[in-house]
């Protein structure tokens, strides 16, 4: 006999031929070898290896988990298996036979092994698949977005003007909320009994300090600690005892100052041009009105063309075509000498109501809507 050709090998041929016949055929074949080589195997032994092979055989297609594959695996090869039980028999068998069961016995070991090593194979295969399939990205999908939050419209006003002032070269400071009454009143050119204490009714906390009711305070603290050129930007809360749809106990405002050497009235203008230009709208205007401030000689309210309307007049402009935005003025010379300013500087300062700026851009006809902090009125402004 020829040792190669004895016991079929697993080459990829053979395999593959091995995959088509069933363990129990190929076992048969081996037989029936045997058999022509004058190696008869008796009747019952190969009853008992036939019926171990049609064990592999039946229950391997079926198997489609690990623990039926183990269960299947421990019934042929484990020490309590039908095939351990065969070869503790083969003890018994006659010397010539004893060889051609065993290479019988280890021929239906190695196909049954191949067979639950490749139904493995596949079971871990499926397994893997079923794993990446569960983890799969659906890259298309829309993602869970949180909510995003919106800036307050003051905040939108109070960031647009910082961008447009500090753009021309403003300084921002912030002043204190709780003044006294020099900073507030008396610097500004309102001494205690100046009637125009009265166009501001004012929240005390004693008779020296009260809440500030205009930023003007900060100019004064400013140009006592700054030597001209000055030009800052001073954003802030104020506290008037006013209260209707268009007035409210606190509000901010935006307070502009600039000092320096031959500034005149022609510079303010020129600077609310642009700043209305850029805050309103590239076609709009402004317009100096005559009024009155201690703190400032000349005083103007100044006001920007309609920009809902173009100047035509409508409904925001009340049909005027105009629209009052500021209070402005050159800066009075009492006010600059208090402060040890000398003769060869002059200056001018302006003065805005941040809601009404926030009212006037975004449509919004109730200054309350503004400090009640409703998300559905803020998410509206996205800036
Ligand atoms: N402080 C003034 C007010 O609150 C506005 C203003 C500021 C006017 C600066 C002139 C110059 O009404």
């Amino acid at each position: 006999m020829d040792e190669k050709n004895e016991v079929p090998q697993d080459t990829a041929e053979s395999s593959s031929a091995a995959s088509q016949a069933s363990i129990k055929e190929q076992l048969e074949e081996f037989i029936s070898q045997m058999n022509a080589d004058n190696v008869v195997i008796p009747e019952a032994a190969k009853a008992q290896l036939l019926e171990i092979a049609s064990q592999v055989d039946n229950s391997v297609p079926g198997v489609d988990s690990m623990s039926g594959l183990n269960e299947i695996r421990n019934k042929v090869l484990s020490k309590a298996g039908s095939l351990s039980g065969f070869m503790k028999n083969l003890r018994t068998a006659s010397q010539e036979l004893k060889p051609a069961l065993g290479k019988l016995a280890n021929f239906l070991r190695e196909r049954a092994d191949f067979s639950f090593k490749a139904i493995e194979a596949l079971l871990k295969d499926k397994e893997l698949q079923k794993k990446l399939e569960a983890e799969k990205l659906d890259v298309t999908m829309p993602g869970i977005s949180a909510p995003w939050g919106a800036y307050h419209p003051n905040t939108l006003v109070i960031n647009d003007l910082v961008a447009i002032f500090s753009g021309m070269g403003f300084e921002v400071f912030e002043g204190p909320e709780i003044e006294n009454d020099y900073y507030n009143f008396t610097a500004l050119n309102t001494p205690a009994d100046h009637p125009a204490r009265d166009m501001q009714d004012t929240f005390y906390i004693s008779d020296e300090l009260l809440l500030r009711t205009q930023t003007s305070a900060g100019q004064i603290r400013v140009m006592e600690n700054k030597k001209p050129p000055i030009k800052i930007l001073s954003p802030g809360k104020v506290y008037r005892s006013d209260d209707d749809a268009t007035h409210s106990p606190m509000f901010s405002q935006m307070e502009g100052l600039v000092v320096d050497k031959g500034i005149t009235l022609c510079d303010l203008k020129g600077m609310l041009d642009e700043f209305a230009r850029k805050m309103f709208g590239p076609e709009v205007k402004t317009r100096l009105r005559p009024s009155y401030f201690p703190f400032t000689e000349p005083s103007v309210e100044v006001d920007v063309s309609c920009f809902a309307c173009g100047g035509k007049g409508c409904r925001l402009c009340k049909g005027t075509g105009w629209i009052e935005v500021l209070g402005a003025g050159m800066v009075n010379r009492h006010v600059l000498e208090g402060c040890g300013i000398g003769d060869e500087y002059t200056g001018f300062a302006f003065g805005m109501g941040i809601e009404r700026i926030a009212m006037l851009k975004y449509g919004i006809n109730n200054m309350k809507l503004l400090f009640e902090g409703d998300t559905r009125f803020s998410k509206q402004f996205k800036g």
